[in-house]
Parts: structure tokens; C-alpha cells; sequence
């Protein structure tokens, strides 16, 4: 039964953001994407809806997908965006990640978080793989306050069955304070046109800072 909802899920989920997208949603994606530079990893890029919003700084993309179906759609809009760079797609988990330490300058997440079993690990994971000084680029939907937060906790269990483990009751940016990365910009905002247990997002800027490195090697 849940691998038939997982690939509904991947079915219906780029037709629902593509209303927010329209609405919006891509030019946050621009503004957050176009500052990648140099060898970048994109974790959970689903049907690749942030894939157009690349600029040319960046010399090289790694996507990795978990999720069978939605590799099938990310290789179809790869074809559709063009490659204008070496871009490899790799089936592998965010929790586990198959690269050497310190081997990329930019790493990034958009709504990738909200589904991942422990976001702890997987934040450790990308703070592993980039480089001192290198950014974290991160773009994800959050619990947020009040009735709607209470709504959210209540829906949660139905909207992770239903949308691929998906939960609209994380509290991301506590995830990133307690995690290595040094946050660099935090903002909170709407998803426009967002069904309202996704509505409220943060997004930003962390960074892998030298001193951690330095802290790691003594
Ligand atoms: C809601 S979709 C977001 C897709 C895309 N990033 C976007 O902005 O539209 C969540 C994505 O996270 C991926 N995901 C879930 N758990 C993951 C994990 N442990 N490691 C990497 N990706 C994961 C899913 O397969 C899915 O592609």
C-alpha cells in the first residue's frame, strides 16, 4: 500500500508546486540557487524543480534521489533543461552519504528535510561533505505557531502517509542551530499559493566554517 501512495506521491507533487511555483515559489528558488558556486550536491531533488534556477557558476551538479520514480522524472527535466555542466544523478540516502569529506563548495536542500528519518544525521552528513568555507543553501517548510501549528502536529501522520514521509511538523532551523553548520541568513515565509500545513518555510544560509575544520583535526 505505501509503495503505491510514494508513487502517487510522485505523481502528484510536481503538479500541486507547480501552482506555487507560478506563484512564486520560483523566484525564491533563483535567488537561493543562483548563489551555488563551484562542485554542487542537491539532496532530495525530486522531479528537479530547482534544477532550471542553477547559474553558470557552478561548475559541476550532483543530485542524488532516493526515490526510483522520481528519478525517472528528475532524468526527463534534465533532458528538458539541458546539460550545461557535468551533472551525474545517484540513488543514495542523505543519512549515508557516498562522498569523501570535504568534496564540495556548495551543498543544498529544498523540502528535502521534512522527509528525511533523522535530519540530524543528515545535516551532519552534508556538513561532512563540504568544504571549510563552502555554504549550505537550504529551503524548507516548517512547523509554525499557534492553531495552525497544532493542526500541523495533528495532520502530520496522515500527510507523512500520504505525501512520501513527508511531516509539516519539523522545526528546521532548530535542527541547523544545533547542528555544526554556522547560520549565516535565516528567513522565515510563506510558500505562496501552499496548502496551509506547508505554508510556513524557512529559508537560507549556513556555512561549514573554518575553524570546524581546524576543531576536527586537532
Ligand atoms: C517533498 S520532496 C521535495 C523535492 C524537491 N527537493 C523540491 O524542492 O521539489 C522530498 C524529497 O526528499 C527526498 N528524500 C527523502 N528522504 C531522503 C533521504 N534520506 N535522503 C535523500 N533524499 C531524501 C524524497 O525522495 C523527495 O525527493
Amino acid at each position: 500500500m505505501s509503495e503505491v501512495l510514494d508513487r502517487w506521491f510522485t505523481r502528484w507533487y510536481p503538479l500541486l508546486m507547480s501552482i506555487s511555483e507560478r506563484g512564486g515559489q520560483a523566484d525564491v528558488r533563483a535567488a537561493q540557487l543562483g548563489r551555488a558556486v563551484g562542485r554542487t550536491l542537491e539532496v532530495g531533488v525530486g522531479s528537479g524543480l530547482s534544477l532550471p534556477h542553477y547559474g553558470s557558476a557552478v561548475t559541476e551538479l550532483v543530485l542524488v534521489e532516493p526515490d526510483r520514480n522520481f528519478r525517472t522524472t528528475l532524468r526527463r527535466t534534465l533532458e528538458t533543461v539541458g546539460a550545461t555542466r557535468p551533472t551525474t544523478v545517484l540513488d543514495a540516502d542523505v543519512e549515508r552519504l557516498p562522498f569523501e569529506d570535504a568534496s564540495f563548495d556548495t551543498v543544498t536542500a529544498s523540502f528535502t528535510f521534512c522527509s528525511v528519518r533523522r535530519p540530524d544525521v543528515g545535516l551532519a552528513e552534508l556538513h561532512r561533505v563540504l568544504r571549510p568555507g563552502g555554504r549550505f543553501l537550504f529551503h524548507e517548510h516548517v512547523r509554525g505557531h499557534g492553531l495552525r501549528a497544532r493542526v500541523q502536529d495533528l495532520l502530520a501522520p496522515l500527510q507523512a502517509a500520504l505525501s512520501g514521509g513527508c511531516r509539516p511538523d519539523r522545526d528546521f532551523a532548530g535542527t541547523v542551530r544545533a547542528s555544526a553548520f554556522r547560520i549565516d541568513e535565516l528567513v522565515p515565509d510563506r510558500m505562496p499559493r501552499a496548502f496551509p500545513t506547508v505554508s510556513p518555510v524557512v529559508h537560507g544560509v549556513a556555512s561549514r566554517t573554518t575553524e570546524d575544520a581546524a576543531g576536527e583535526r586537532s
